[in-house]
């Protein structure tokens, strides 16, 4: 081949490239700017990229087909909900999470259901087709057809693939794989950045749904650069506590759905097990009422959710006192202490204050302020807040309590789940009563305080 792709080294400041890597940019001066690339010769849009390289022409708006997208069942209906409603053809989904937090159990449940339908390969670089073989065993996962590939290698996986035409191909990992283009190791953010730019232009191509699996990295950023989540139409995450068996899979960027959708699942012996009424999953609460503890209506992409906030407030042995959150903003903890002190007159400068969303929940909208303040209010005074009762709404600088979005969808998850009172804020007000609950609309933080008696 004349046109043979070529590495070279792109510095990442300027842009300049150099044939060999070096510890400084002989253009701009950067240091260790220099990453590995592939360079590809402009006549190398041949063969098998033509199609690709062939649409030039421009067409009107009103010209182009518009139809509905389509979507192949995952299989799975939590992974179908986040992903706006399954799998759209010839669409890369970037599947991010923890080591160990269950994305391979993930996606093979969703094959299995896939590879009853339609052709599915699984190309595995971490683990030998016997123990993925193993794993369905011990899923008691029906799914003969399923094709397996032990693989690192970029170039075979392509090959396999092209010859096997699946509907859907999974990669786990994009972090196990290699280009022979490119000389730095399986990892490298040279190699990620190619080799996913290679299985997306399949993807394109094709109209293959693939399914990419990465790791994140202790900072919390997926491993391999940034670039990755621009290349893909979909990136979701795998959370959960590790010390807890609930898993959620959140959308942070979807083209062909809604971002914030949420899919909870619990990790149990044989598998993932969707949890379609999560409420009533994240609110066990002991059957005495307890002070610190209240529960909050939060909203999840389009699904509410009502989770349990703990507060625990205690006398402080140090000059700086703590405040500490798990699964909540910890600014806007100390934000809401100052205004709790001012417009409230509940002094907490002597004091420790934590506060807890249960179930490993990350709760970040700002309608949950309500919740924090209550919930700090009633430890300090130990004054446990009535069963049955749900809070929500943010609490303004100047004491006022203002509204959320979707009041309206928080009520009626409370109300299903039988909740008899609920203090919100006064333009979240339902239009009509509410037939089995009280509503309590309040206007300002200290409001909501004598509304609880405490
Ligand atoms: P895995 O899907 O391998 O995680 P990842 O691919 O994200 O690294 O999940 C591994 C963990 O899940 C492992 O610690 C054991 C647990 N697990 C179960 O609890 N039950 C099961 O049925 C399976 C397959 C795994
Ligand atoms: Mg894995």
């Amino acid at each position: 081949m004349a046109n043979r792709a070529r590495s070279a080294y792109s510095c990442s400041e300027c842009g300049a490239q150099q044939p060999k890597w070096a510890g400084q940019c002989t253009a701009c001066g950067a240091w260790n700017s220099l990453v590995e690339t592939v360079t590809t010769p402009e006549p190398a849009v041949k063969g098998r990229f033509a199609g690709f390289a062939a649409r030039h022409e421009m067409q009107p708006l009103a010209a182009v087909a518009a139809g509905e997208l389509q979507r192949l069942a995952s299989g799975v209906d939590e992974f179908d909900r986040v992903l706006g409603g399954g799998l759209v053809t010839g669409s890369v989904v970037l599947i991010g999470g923890d080591p160990g937090i269950g994305k391979s159990t993930l996606v093979l449940q969703s094959l299995a259901a896939v590879s009853r339908e339609t052709q599915a390969l699984y190309v595995s670089g971490e683990e030998s087709a016997q123990q993925i073989a193993l794993r369905a065993k011990r899923l008691a996962l029906t799914a003969d057809d399923l094709q397996l590939l032990a693989e690192n290698r970029l170039e075979a996986i392509l090959e396999t693939a092209h010859a096997a035409r699946p509907a859907v191909l999974v990669v786990d990992s994009i972090q196990t794989l290699y280009t022979e283009l490119l000389q730095s190791a399986p990892g490298s953010v040279a190699q990620v950045r190619e080799t996913a730019a290679q299985l997306v232009r399949f993807a394109k191509q094709t109209g293959t749904v693939v399914l990419l699996i990465g790791h994140v990295t202790k900072e919390g950023a997926l491993a391999g650069p940034r670039v990755l989540e621009h290349m893909v139409d979909t990136v979701l995450y795998f959370e959960g506590d590790a010390s807890s068996s609930f898993r959620i899979l959140r959308a942070i960027k979807n083209r062909f759905g809604a971002v914030n959708e949420i899919g909870v699942f619990a990790m149990t012996e044989t598998g993932l097990r969707e949890v379609d009424n999560p409420s009533a999953m994240f609110i066990a609460r002991a059957s005495t009422p307890v002070s610190g503890s209240v529960i909050l209506a939060t909203q999840e992409g389009s699904r509410p959710l009502l989770v349990e906030v703990q507060a625990l407030v205690d006398q402080s042995q140090l000059a700086n006192p703590r405040r500490l959150t798990v699964g909540l903003d910890q600014n806007r903890l100390g934000m809401l202490l100052a205004v709790l002190h001012r417009h409230a007159g509940v002094a907490m400068y002597d004091q420790d204050v934590f506060v807890n969303v249960v179930g490993g929940v990350r709760v970040m909208e700002p309608a949950a302020d309500l919740a924090v303040t209550t919930a700090v209010v009633s430890s300090l005074r130990d004054r446990p807040i009535p069963q049955g009762l749900v809070v929500f709404g943010e609490v303004g600088l100047s004491g006022e309590v203002r509204p959320v979005q979707r009041g309206q969808d928080r009520l009626r998850e409370a109300d299903k789940l039988g909740f008899k009172r609920a203090i919100i804020p006064v333009a979240n007000r339902p239009k009509r009563d509410l037939a089995d609950m009280e509503v309590v609309p309040v206007s300002r933080i200290d409001e909501a305080i004598a509304a609880l008696e405490m």
